[in-house]
């Protein structure tokens, strides 16, 4: 066991973990911070990603003494310090961007990374961003939406269902 510091969501956590804790197990057992969700264990359904120092990251992909001295956002700490809904989260709301909503912190952590980096994407360039995240229910169509809302642009323009 070795302990780890890390910031999470803006407050210094740390714990003991093994060599092989993942980050994800780490967020959700040690910090109880469950709004981050394991789908897979094996990078496959994006259900996991947070922000490691502004990037998205699977946190099934990494261990967490890899996180040692980084900056971590998880899904708790994407909206307003008052409990307000973040711009990404507000769109999926009103654009019905998620069913059962398993797949929804991955969504919605990679659709921030996505607009921080490409701040008007394309339907297309939406959709091959999200290729690492999966979801069973939506069809993904309303979470495009969502997206493209969130980025200010008219929702419209996106190819019928
Ligand atoms: S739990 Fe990490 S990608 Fe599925
Ligand atoms: S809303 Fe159910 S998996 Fe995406």
């Amino acid at each position: 066991m070795a302990k780890v510091e890390m910031t999470v969501n803006g407050k210094t956590v740390s714990g003991e973990v093994e060599g092989r804790t993942l980050l994800s197990d780490f967020i959700r057992g040690g910090l109880q911070l469950t709004g981050t969700h394991v789908g897979c264990d094996t990078s496959q359904c994006g259900a996991c990603v947070v922000h490691v120092n502004g990037q998205a990251v699977k946190s099934c992909t990494m261990f967490a003494a890899e996180a040692e001295g980084a900056e971590v956002t998880t899904i708790e700490g994407i909206g307003g310090n008052d409990g307000s809904l973040s711009t990404v989260q507000q769109a999926f709301q009103d654009y019905h961007g998620l069913q059962c909503g398993f797949c929804t912190p991955g969504m919605v952590m990679s659709a921030t990374a996505l607009l921080k980096d490409n701040p008007k994407p394309t339907e297309a360039e939406i959709r091959e961003y999200l290729e690492g995240n999966i979801c069973r229910c939506t069809g993904y169509h309303n979470i495009v939406k969502a997206i493209m809302a969130a980025s200010g642009q008219d929702v419209g323009a996106i190819a019928a269902e």
